[in-house]
């Protein structure tokens, strides 16, 4: 397989220009002006690959390679363009230039595909806009439906719905919905975000099934009042309370019996935020993730019973906000099969792997067989500016992106 790395690591430089952050770091929030001109210029490049392109009402991409039986359901990969706040620039465009450049390599080799191959450009994979991440799969899978053009909202209180149609993206969110089966398989290539390959000196790995992921808010009112006339006897100091429900979350997670068990408060905001006046109210934002959707289950039970049990004692009001919990994923044995004979043509070494953050295939199981493709990266780094992933890594990645498409879009 003949992949032309100059030109997919040329192409990575320069989408990663398309930033409101300065340079290493990229910031790229989904239908801001910066998200709008990466998607023009993500949609140049297909066009001059000569693939046809759709856009649906949230903004999902989805550009197609025409295979000889376009009657049968094609085959496709992808990932998202978005960057949360001073991100790298290899999180998702990995899998979306890479399967680019998987696409064209098989053609420029003269591969003609029974079933048609398409590239899909996921709207909103990071949770920066809404809350919640996975927006756009979210809907392709109906695991959102389109009451989310109303419910979900931007930080600044604007509407799914109001934001989408001022980017230009229109039309009824309930016809993003596809059937499972729309696609024969559902393929995504991204780094690992983590340090295992990098660690154990394996280029690829295959992803045998992703975490359930849960996000919640837990908003404690207490009682305010100044820092020095009111004694500790008469005290519900909000932030205290916080404190030891932080501690016990973390207990929580550390004690479920699992160490694919993780849980992260990263979200602490104190009312009024004043030195001299006693917290009234703090609001957590909890991250909670399991490869056991029961076991993440019954520890989100656990930190409810210790937030009451909490309130309780300290004699203060609590409310838990549910923002998702969603099931783990698991990938298809058939396209776990598929990848694993392409790394042998390969000649790359290759190991099973768990995927610990969440990404589009989590929904996408709902519409195909998936599965994911997985690249070392610098020290497990990811979110941060210093995100690094080599060459060498990026074209093992490619090339075996490209065997499975090929494979995978055989009409048998
Ligand atoms: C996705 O970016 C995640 O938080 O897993
Ligand atoms: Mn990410
Ligand atoms: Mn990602």
């Amino acid at each position: 397989m003949k992949v032309d790395a100059e030109r997919l690591g040329h192409e990575i430089d320069e989408l990663a220009t398309i930033s409101a952050a300065r340079p290493p770091a990229v910031t790229r929030v989904v239908f801001t002006e910066e998200d709008l001109r990466a998607r023009a210029w993500l949609k140049q490049r297909c066009a001059d690959a000569g693939m046809a392109v759709r856009v649906d009402a949230v903004g999902n991409t989805f550009f197609r390679w025409e295979g000889s039986r376009p009657d049968l359901p094609a085959v496709a990969t992808g990932s998202h363009i978005d960057a949360i706040p001073n991100a790298g620039r290899f999180d998702g465009v990995v899998g979306v230039l890479g399967g680019l450049e998987a696409i064209r390599s098989l053609r420029e080799g003269g591969f003609q595909p029974e079933r048609s191959i398409e590239l899909i450009q996921f709207t909103a994979e990071e949770p920066t806009r809404f809350g919640v991440g996975c927006v756009g799969s979210r809907l392709l899978a109906g695991v959102l439906n389109a009451d989310a053009d109303e419910k979900l909202r931007g930080g600044d209180g604007e509407t799914l719905r109001a934001v989408r149609t001022k980017a230009g993206f229109d039309g009824d969110l309930a016809t993003v919905r596809l059937p499972y089966g729309y696609y024969a398989a559902f393929v995504e290539s991204h780094i690992e975000q983590g340090p295992i390959l990098e660690r154990e000196g394996i280029p690829i790995g295959i992803v045998t099934n992703i975490v359930g992921p849960s996000s919640f808010f837990i908003t404690i009112d207490g009682e305010g009042g100044h820092a020095g006339g009111v004694l500790m006897p008469d005290r519900h100091d909000a932030l205290c309370a916080a404190a030891e429900l932080i501690v016990r979350i973390e207990g929580t997670a550390r004690q479920s019996g699992s160490t694919d068990t993780v849980a992260t408060v990263g979200i602490c905001e104190v009312h009024p935020g004043a030195i001299n006046s006693i917290p009234s109210r703090v609001k957590l934002g909890v991250d909670l993730r399991d490869t056991d959707g029961k076991r993440r289950d019954r520890v989100l039970n656990e930190i409810r019973n210790a937030t009451e049990e909490i309130a309780q004692q300290r004699q203060l009001q609590t409310s838990i906000q549910v923002l998702n919990a969603d099931e783990p994923a698991t990938s298809s044995p058939q396209v776990l099969a598929a990848i694993a004979r392409s790394c042998l043509e390969e000649g790359l070494e290759s190991r099973r792997i768990v995927a610990r953050a969440y990404h589009d295939s989590s929904f996408m199981v709902h519409v195909a067989p998936m599965a994911m493709i997985f690249i070392p990266c610098r020290g497990g780094v990811s979110h941060r500016p210093d995100e690094h992933a080599t060459m060498e890594h990026i074209v093992a990645g490619v090339k075996v992106l490209a065997r499975t498409l090929a494979e995978l879009s055989s009409a048998h």
